[in-house]
Parts: C-alpha cells; structure tokens; sequence
C-alpha cells in the first residue's frame, strides 16, 4: 500500500519521480505528490487524485536533481491535498514520504501541538517530518535515527533535507524500501516496478535498516537501539546491489487495455512456469524442493493450516480441500487477518502455510510471526521473490506468476492452487496416495496450461454472459464442497471490480435463508462440476429457477441441466470447462469467473486495474 520513489543523479528528477509513481499507482491511487531538492531549496507538490492529475498541474519552474514521490492509500485523515505526501516540517526543510503505520502517531501529534507546532495534515507521517527537523543531532542520518527511535509502528521512509543538499535518506521497517543503482545516479522505490526501466541491479533493505544514497552510492546502516540509554544507534552493514533477472517489458500493459486482461492471458505460461521442474512421473510425486522438509518431517505433519487474506484465503480452502482428499491430512484455511487475535494453539505437528501474491500484506506477516513466536513451522506459497513473507517463512514454494500488477489477482491465484495441489501430491505421496494416483494428478496438472488456454479461448461467449451479469445490482454465487471456495473467489472477483453486490453461498445453504432474496432480478452463478454431487447441485438449480432466478452455470460438456435450458427455463448462461481430475476440477472452474468479473467491470466502465477504495498490496492491519 502507498508506493514510494526517490531520485538522486544528473537529471532533473520530477519528470523520472512522475514516471516511477505512474508505475506504482496500484498501490495507492488517492493522492500523489513529488518534492524536489534543487538551487531554490525544497520545492513540493502534491494532491488529492491520480499521478496524471499532479503531472498536469506541476509548476512549470519544479527544477532539482534530487527528489522523493509518493502515491498514497490513505489511513489517517481522507484523500485530499493537506493528507497526501510528502509531509514537511514547518520551515519546509525536510520532506518525507511514508509507507506504513505509525501507531503511536496520536500521541506524538499531540506532543508536538503542545509544543506549538502547527500540524498541516491528519496524517500520521507528518510528525516524522517534524521529528526529524527539531533533532539537534549533527548527521541527517543521526536526527532520522532518533526520529524513528520515537515512533511505533511499521514504516518504508524517503526524506529529503534542505540542509543536506546531497542525500537522500531511506530506511525500512514492514514495507518494502529498494535501492536501484544507475550510471551516476540512484533510484528508490517500494517495488521494483518503478525501478526496471532504469536498472536492474538492485539492493533490498532488510527491517530496520537504513541507507544514506547519493549519486555515487549507497551505505546502510542497522537501527540499534541502546539499551543502556535508549538512544538508536547506527551500525554500518554491508549490504551489497545484485542484478535482477526481470523483463521490464513485464511491468507494461503491452496492447491490453488493462493488466487483468494480459495478467488473464498469460495464465496458461504462467501456469507452466510454477509446474515446471516440479511434477515427478516416474514416482508420481510432487518435487518441492524449497520446503525444507525431509521425507521423515513431511510424514510427521498431522494437521495443515492455511492462512492468506481475500482471494489467497479462497484458494487457501482450495488447497484444504486438495490436501486433505489426496494426503488425508486434516487442513483447513482461515483468514491471516483473524489469526493471531484468537490467540491460536500453534501444534507442533502442524504445518502452517502462508499464502500471499506480494508477500507484503501484513496481516499474513504478522499470522506468520506470531506462529512462528511459538514454535510453529511454516511454510510459504509467495510469488515475490525476496518479499517479506518470503523472507520471514522457513521455506516454501515460488509462485513464478511474473509481476501482477491489476488489483484483481488473477495468475497468482491459479498457480497457488497448482503450487497447493503439488504440495498435496507430494505429502500424499509419502502417505496412503498410491504411484497410480500420483500419477493420475501429475497428468491432470499438466494438462492443465492447455485447458486454462482453452477457457480463455471462450472470451468472447463469456463477455456476453458478463454482459447480462453486469446488468444486476444483487448476484449470488453458489457451489458445493469443491465448488465453494470457487464461488467465493467468483463473488470477491466480481464484487472487487465491478462494484456489484455479489455473495457467495454454500448451495445447499440457499434454502436454510438466502433463496428469499431469489427474483428474477437476482442471478445466480452456479458451480456444478460434473462430480459426485451433480444431481444434488441441479436439483437446487430447479429451486431457483422456481422462484423466477435467472442461472448462469459453471459445469461440465455433458451434464444434463433438462429443462432447465428450454426457453424459459431458468438458465441465461452456460459454461462448459474442460474436463480434468475431479481434485482439479476447482482452478478449471473459476477461470471463467475471473473473465466475467473482467467483462462485467469492462461493461460498466469502470477503472479494471484500480477499483475503487482497494490497492494491490495491503501493508497496513
Ligand atoms: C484479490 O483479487 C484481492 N485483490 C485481494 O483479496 C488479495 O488477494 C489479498 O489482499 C491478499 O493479497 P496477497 O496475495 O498479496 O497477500
């Protein structure tokens, strides 16, 4: 949440900050704003809106070769031009720009009114500005140090000074601070999105750490705390740039109108990629290297317990289902964000399982944490390589989705399903799953690249389901044992971008309440995978469309819907999906209902990559 950019080089930096916040804009679309250190001292703009909003109305005289940026997702105090970033004190000397959450940011606020100073914003990074100005200390990097020595809380920091004119500052702790290094200059971002363009070699700050960048370089630094006098202080560290192997051109939107739609597409490679190198015919097996988990403490684990927020939840209860079909394994998902709240009973025999495309969304972390505090092992399904879930984990499984960028995931969440489905097959297979079986999954999840392509292929059929979908204010989502999470990441989908009210029901549950919001106003997306359960789905298919509750059916070529398809009879939509393994029935369901949401959002003009109110990573509880 919130992206940060920072410059410091030979070239004029509002123009390269401007860009590099353009780039980052799905973290945060509140407001934006840019500070620029040059010969007429500090210089700052900001404002409610989008970064093309601040671009159009920068003054024409914004001239300064070193600068910070920041796009916001606001916490403290509404989206408007006092509120966004960056924050400066009150001579205008320093400038900050914050990713993060100070949670002591009351108190401070009124420590530094009851010292007379006037606080412009509602916001909880203008007291760093302020802290940092009033510290007598002699370094810009000693004054910060303490400032930061005074606040609780997670931050990603950028600060400017007047009095340094040829420094920029950054320092981490919980949300993400990258330093990429050019030809004579250095770049700093939250995420490498808004660095590739300009480099690849870059260095990660660690949690807690600080770095002092000019044009030739950067140092870090460690935040000590002395505990004899609880000052903070600064031990260098030798953190060192690599290069990243990343193709900028995986951070553009290409001919696509949008990130979903190449993000949708890309699925069927993206799909290979995380299987590649991982399905063992031979012993029909998973090969999951980066488990860190021999044979012996694979066959230990005695429960599963999965935890993600929102769509890697939903695939979370996927994976539960996966693993306790094919390992026989008691698992079961929760969300992150509940966890460490119910103050959990970590099992030493369970494997604990994080879930996060960005591996930054803190309420996972914290999940993480907090089982790890009480000796719990976990593992990790993350597509961000070198994130802080994928960090803090004691081993996992890459997601190799490439960058996804639409707030809507779409390709993580496929290949978390196909990473959870190896896992299952793997601790299956040193359980009760036979060769057979293993085998029976190893190709069934081959297949599966192909037929993700063959839905896709169905675009155009789809867009006019999502089309007549789109018309309704109210949808339910409905499905079955393998079929409910499918429906719950179909409605989180659909609601995320097209702001309809979409709700996600056990089938079996609609007659216990739901079915009396059923009317012809009120569609119905109904999984029925042609499994075990079919008769049971299509007799509640007839319930509904007894009460007059036009159906759209996700299903199987073949499954016998009778009258339910003559004119009249209730369904508006059907969809067949290829036919695979029934355990894999739940990733080939839900790729149509990632198309409907995408055309259903598209029909309703709405802005597909940056719906409303959300960002793509949610760094703050
Ligand atoms: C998915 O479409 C959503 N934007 C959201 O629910 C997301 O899955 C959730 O915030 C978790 O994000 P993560 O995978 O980066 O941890």
């Amino acid at each position: 949440m919130c992206g940060i950019v920072g410059y410091i080089g030979t070239q004029q930096a509002a123009p390269l900050l401007l860009e590099g916040l353009a780039r980052l804009e799905h973290r945060g679309y509140d407001s934006a704003g840019v500070a620029v250190l040059g010969s007429g001292g500090l210089k700052v703009a900001k404002r409610a809106g989008r970064v093309r909003d601040l671009a159009d109305g920068l003054p024409k005289r914004f001239g300064g070769k070193i600068g910070i940026g920041h796009t916001r997702w606001a916490t403290h105090g509404p989206a408007n031009d006092a509120n966004a970033h960056p924050h400066t004190d009150e001579a205008a000397r320093v400038a900050v720009v914050h990713n993060g959450i100070i949670d002591n940011a009351a108190a401070l606020r009124a420590e530094l009114a009851d010292d007379g100073i006037v606080l412009a914003s509602d916001t909880d990074t203008e007291v760093l500005a302020h802290l940092i100005a009033r510290s007598g200390a002699a370094t810009l990097e000693q004054r910060i140090a303490e400032a930061l020595g005074r606040v609780e809380g997670t931050y990603g920091i950028a600060v400017a000074h007047a009095d340094f004119p040829d420094r920029l500052v950054v320092a981490r702790n919980g949300s993400p601070l990258i330093i990429g290094v050019g030809d004579r200059e250095m770049h700093v971002a939250s995420d490498l999105a808004a660095l590739v363009r300009y480099t690849t070699t870059v260095a990660h700050l660690d949690d807690g750490e600080m770095a002092t960048i000019t044009a030739g370089g950067f140092t870090t630094y460690s935040l000590g705390r002395l505990e004899a006098t609880g000052r903070t202080e600064l031990m260098a560290t030798d953190r060192r740039a690599k290069e990243v192997d990343i193709d900028p051109a995986a951070y553009d939107a290409g001919d696509h109108d949008s990130f979903m739609h190449k993000e949708l597409l890309e699925q069927p490679a993206r799909a290979e990629a995380v299987l590649r190198g991982r399905l063992d015919d031979r012993f029909g097996t998973g090969h999951l290297g980066g488990l860190n988990l021999d044979a012996r403490e694979l066959r230990g684990i005695r429960r599963v317990k999965i935890l993600g927020c929102g769509s890697a939840y939903y695939v979370g209860q996927m994976g539960a289902s996966l693993l306790e079909e094919l390992a026989r394994i008691p698992a079961d998902a929760e969300p992150a964000s509940e966890f460490r709240y119910r103050n959990p009973i970590v099992e030493h025999d369970t494997l604990y399982v994080a879930v996060s495309q960005s591996g930054e969304t803190i309420d996972t972390l914290l999940a993480v944490q907090e089982v790890q505090r009480k000796g719990g092992r976990v593992i990790g399904l993350v597509n961000v390589v070198g994130s802080a879930i994928a960090r803090q984990v004691d081993g996992g499984i890459y997601l190799h989705a490439g960058p996804e960028v639409a707030v809507a995931s779409t390709k993580a969440l496929t290949n978390m399903f196909l990473a959870f489905a190896m896992l299952a097959v793997q601790l299956g297979r040193v359980r009760d799953l036979s060769i057979a079986d293993g085998r029976r999954l190893i190709a069934g999840l081959t297949r599966i690249p192909e037929q993700v392509d063959q839905v896709l292929a169905t675009e155009a059929e789809l867009a006019v389901v999502a089309k007549r979908l789109a018309e309704a204010e109210n949808l339910f989502f409905v499905g079955r044992v393998r079929g409910f999470p499918v429906a719950r990441e179909g409605a989180q989908k659909f609601k995320e971008i097209s702001y309809r009210h979409a709700e996600a029901y056990q089938t079996s549950e609609l007659k216990h309440g739901p079915l009396a919001l059923i009317s012809p106003e009120v569609p119905t997306v109904a999984i029925v995978p042609d499994d075990e359960l079919v008769e049971r789905n299509v007799a509640a298919l007839h319930e509904i469309a007894a009460r007059g509750g036009p159906l759209v059916v996700v299903t199987h070529a073949g499954v016998d819907l009778g009258d339910l398809e003559r004119p009249g009879g209730g369904v508006v939509g059907r969809i067949d999906v290829p036919r695979n393994e029934r355990e894999l029935d739940p990733i080939l369901l839900t790729i149509p209902l990632q198309v409907l949401a995408y055309h259903a959002a598209l029909e309703l003009g709405h802005d597909i990559d940056k719906p409303r109110n959300l960002a793509k990573s949610v760094t703050v509880e």
